[in-house]
């Protein structure tokens, strides 16, 4: 079989992870191996390089691709199924691993024309269904976490609130699981509406009782009350998020409300670049190789997923049905520790 291997959407710390185990299980199954160039533009543009041994060498903890990624959606371009579908008849099978992007244009496929492909399921966002975590988030956390640690003792030493924006689009996970392992004074998520008196009263009720210093994090996704909704979006529909940052209006607020001097920090892309954690990069892998056993046994239209600890196929529809939020226990889990 001639196997094609695509990464779609942002890039995400594991992305290479998957490759590598995709291409040495393929190979061990006697199958040859190609990367599908910038994601679904790739099989549009019908660009493939070859990934033999030389390429895979070494690339397990690198961050990014090594076969690029774009966010084009083959759907939007003019004529562009057909070309994809031209595309599929040069490979046997094809992995995507993205989002909920990526992998719904897959889902599109497969229920449009049986396509040959089977997901793995990529985002720093965590906020794809099907799968209980998705690799790049355990990473995506880490590097917040870390970011909260550092700015505990700025803050403490010049008695400051500190802003803190992280990624997650529109689901507030990294927020809610960097907020907690930080030791958040209050986290703001995109699945709960914003309220800035409430964000005031805890800034002062924690001030009032000795703490001169407060940790706010805030998902980039939440809206604050009267911001101005352009109504762009992007390829995929999703609304564009505001070039100025929550976290910058934010901090305008707080420090105009409370009076207290007030910084932010928005972690952008960093959150997203360099090398996996040591989980990611075993999550990673075996999603790898679950992917390749899919598509031995011929079980297309399926993503590979974490379900406890257990790696399961479940369908591409159902993980691309709708977006994984963060629930109401998630959150309390953290708002037990605000103020
Ligand atoms: O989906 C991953 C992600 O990093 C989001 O958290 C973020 O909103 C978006 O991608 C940023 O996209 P870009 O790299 O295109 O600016």
């Amino acid at each position: 079989m001639r196997i094609g291997v695509l990464t779609g959407g942002g890039d995400c710390p594991g992305l290479n992870a998957v490759i590598r185990a995709v291409a040495r299980r393929s190979w061990a199954n006697g199958h040859e191996v190609v990367g599908v160039r910038e994601g679904w533009r790739g099989m549009v543009e019908h660009r493939f390089s070859p990934l033999g041994p030389e390429q895979i060498s070494g690339i397990l903890p690198r961050g990014g691709t090594i076969i690029g990624t774009t966010r084009t959606n083959p759907y939007k371009v003019d004529g562009g199924i057909d070309k994809v579908r031209a595309a599929f008849e040069q490979l046997d099978a094809l992995v995507a691993i993205g989002g909920e992007d990526t992998l719904g244009v897959a889902a599109r496929l497969y229920d449009d024309f049986e396509a040959r492909v089977v997901g793995v399921p990529k985002t720093i966002d965590n906020d794809l269904s099907g799968t209980d975590y998705t690799f790049g988030f355990d990473t995506a956390v880490s590097i917040c976490t870390e970011a909260i640690d550092r700015l505990h003792t700025t803050a403490e030493s010049h008695n400051r609130v500190m802003v803190v924006e992280v990624m997650g689009r529109h689901a507030g996970w990294i927020a809610v699981h960097s907020g907690i392992a930080g030791g958040a004074d209050m986290i703001l998520i995109p699945e709960r509406p914003v309220d800035l008196d409430d964000v005031e009263n805890e800034i002062r009720r924690r001030h009032g009782r000795g703490k001169n210093f407060s940790i706010v994090v805030v998902s980039e996704g939440c809206e604050l009350p009267g911001a101005e909704d352009k109504g762009e979006v992007d390829q995929f529909g999703h609304k564009l998020l505001a070039k100025r940052g929550v976290g910058e209006r934010l901090g305008d607020e707080i420090e105009s409300r409370t009076g207290f001097e007030t910084r932010v920090t928005v972690l952008g892309h960093i959150q997203r670049g360099g090398s996996p954690t040591s989980r990611d990069r075993i999550l990673a892998t075996r999603f790898g190789l679950k992917a390749a056993d899919l598509v031995e046994a011929g079980d297309f239209g399926q993503m590979a997923a974490l379900r406890g600890d257990e790696v399961i196929a479940c369908s591409l529809r159902e993980a691309t049905a709708e977006l994984k939020t963060v629930p109401l226990d998630w959150y309390d889990v953290s708002r037990t520790f605000f103020g």
